[in-house]
C-alpha cells in the first residue's frame, strides 16, 4: 500500500504493542514502523525485531541505547541525587525520554506524521512520552492505542488470538513490570493491596534475606566529578559498572523499595522496586558529597534534588529548566571527587569509610585527641552573636513563654 501515512511505535514485544501494531493500522490506517529500544534489559533484540514483522509492522527498528541511558540520563540524575518521594531512583521516569527522543529521531528518518506507545491513561508513563513528545517535535500526532482501545485484559487476548499474534506465556503473570539498567519497577496483581506483603516471587535481581550470604561483602566506588568511574580500584564504564553493582547488591537483597507513590494523574499507587545499583550509589554519592561540600552546599543541592526528581517524575526532561539544573548541578560536582567503601549486608547497604583529596574533614580541627588545632575560646564569642537575635527576641517579644 504506496501511500499509506507511517507511525512509529514504541515496541517492546509483549502482547499490548503487538496487538497495537494490529490495531493502528486498522484503526488508523496507518502503516507501523516498530521501534524497539534496550536500555538495559532487552533479552533477545533480534527476536522482538522478528516478531514486529511478524505481527505486521512495515519496519522493524532495534536500537542500543544502553550507554547512552547511563552516561546522559542516570548519571546526571544521580549528581542531582535525584530520588522521588524520598524513595523511587526513577528508573523507568528516566527511560521515558530516552525513547521518546529515539523514537522522534526515527520518525524523521521514516517522514512519519505520528509517533504511538503502550502507554494506559491511568500511569505517569502516558505522561511522558506525550510531554516529551510534545517538546521535541509538536507538529506529531501522538497515539496511545491502549489510552483508546476501552479492551480488557481478556479481550485484548481474544483479539490477538483472532489475529494470529502469539500470546506469550507470561501474561498469566499478573504483574505490570518495567525494566532497564537502572531498576526494576512492579506493579498490580496483589501488590494493590497496601497490606499486603509482596510476595518473593515478584523479586527477580535481589535475593531475600534468608538466602544472602551470612558475611558482608565490602565495595569501593570511585567518584571523579560526581560520575562513579571506578569499583574496587578498577575503572569501568557507566553500562558495566552498574551491571556489576546490580548483580553485587542485589546478591546481598539490597534495593528492594515498597512505596505508595503519588502518580501525576492524582491516583496514589502501590509500587515495587528493584533498584541494588541505584540504591547503593545514591548512598555513596551522597556520602562523598557531605565529605566534600559545605553546609549551605549540601541544603541548597537538597532542594535541588526534590525539583530535580520531580521534574523527571513529571516527564518534563526537555525543558530549559532541566538544561539550568544540569547546569548548576554540574557545577556542584567540580570537588565531588573520591572514594566511598560501601557494606552490602543482608538487606542493608551502608557507607563505612571514605576518602577524598578534596575532603572538607580535618581530623586536626574535629579531635578530642591530641594534636587538636581548633581554639575552643574562639567559641563563646561566636555563640554570642549567633545566639543574639534568640536572647533579644525573648527579651522585647515572647518573655521567655514558651
Ligand atoms: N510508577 C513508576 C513510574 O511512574 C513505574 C512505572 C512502571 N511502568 C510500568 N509500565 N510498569 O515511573
Amino acid at each position: 500500500m504506496a501511500n499509506r501515512k507511517k507511525v512509529v511505535l514504541a515496541y517492546s514485544g509483549g502482547l499490548d504493542t503487538s496487538v497495537a501494531v494490529r490495531w493502528l493500522g486498522e484503526k488508523y490506517n496507518m502503516d507501523v514502523v516498530a521501534v524497539c529500544i534496550d536500555i538495559g534489559t532487552v533479552k533477545n533484540l533480534p527476536a522482538i525485531e522478528e516478531k514486529a514483522l511478524k505481527v505486521g509492522a512495515v519496519k522493524s527498528v532495534v536500537i542500543d541505547a544502553k550507554d547512552t541511558f547511563i552516561n546522559e540520563y542516570v548519571f546526571p540524575a544521580l549528581m542531582a541525587d535525584a530520588v522521588y518521594e524520598g524513595q523511587y531512583p526513577l528508573a523507568t521516569a528516566l527511560g521515558r525520554p530516552l525513547i521518546v527522543k529515539l523514537m522522534v529521531e526515527v520518525a524523521r528518518q521514516e517522514k512519519a506524521v505520528a509517533v504511538a506507545h503502550g502507554s494506559t491513561g491511568k500511569g505517569n508513563d502516558q505522561v511522558r512520552f506525550d510531554v516529551g513528545t510534545m517538546s521535541l517535535a509538536p507538529d506529531l500526532k501522538i497515539i496511545a492505542p491502549a489510552r483508546e482501545w476501552g479492551m480488557t485484559r481478556e479481550q485484548t487476548i481474544a483479539y490477538a488470538k483472532k489475529h494470529n499474534i502469539p500470546v506469550p506465556v507470561t501474561v498469566a503473570k499478573p504483574y505490570s513490570i518495567d525494566e532497564n539498567l537502572w531498576g526494576r519497577s512492579i506493579e498490580s496483581g496483589i501488590l494493590e493491596d497496601p497490606w499486603v506483603e509482596p510476595p518473593e516471587n515478584i523479586y527477580g535481581w535481589t535475593k531475600s534475606v534468608k538466602d544472602c550470604p551470612e558475611k558482608p561483602t565490602y565495595v569501593e566506588i570511585g567518584f571523579e566529578q560526581g560520575v562513579p568511574v571506578s569499583l574496587d580500584g578498577k575503572k569501568l564504564g557507566g553500562v558495566d559498572l552498574v551491571q556489576k553493582l546490580n548483580k553485587l547488591a542485589g546478591d546481598n537483597g539490597v534495593g528492594r523499595i515498597d512505596h505508595i507513590e503519588s502518580r501525576m494523574v492524582g491516583i496514589k499507587s502501590r509500587e515495587i522496586y528493584e533498584a541494588p545499583a541505584a540504591t547503593v550509589l545514591v548512598k555513596a554519592h551522597l556520602a562523598l558529597e557531605a565529605m566534600t561540600m559545605t553546609r549551605q552546599q549540601l541544603r541548597f543541592k537538597e532542594r535541588v534534588a526534590q525539583e530535580y526528581a520531580e521534574l523527571v517524575y513529571g516527564g518534563l526532561w526537555f525543558t530549559a529548566f532541566k538544561q539550568e539544573l544540569d547546569a548548576y548541578i554540574k557545577a556542584s560536582q567540580r570537588f565531588v571527587s573520591g572514594v566511598i567503601r560501601i557494606r552490602l549486608h543482608r538487606g542493608t547497604c551502608a557507607a563505612v569509610g571514605r576518602k577524598s583529596e578534596a575532603s572538607l574533614y580535618s581530623r586536626a580541627l574535629a579531635t578530642y585527641d591530641k594534636g587538636d588545632t581548633f581554639d575552643q575560646s574562639d567559641s563563646p564569642g561566636f555563640i554570642h552573636i549567633w545566639g543574639l537575635p534568640a536572647k533579644v527576641q525573648t527579651e522585647r517579644q515572647t518573655k521567655g513563654k514558651y
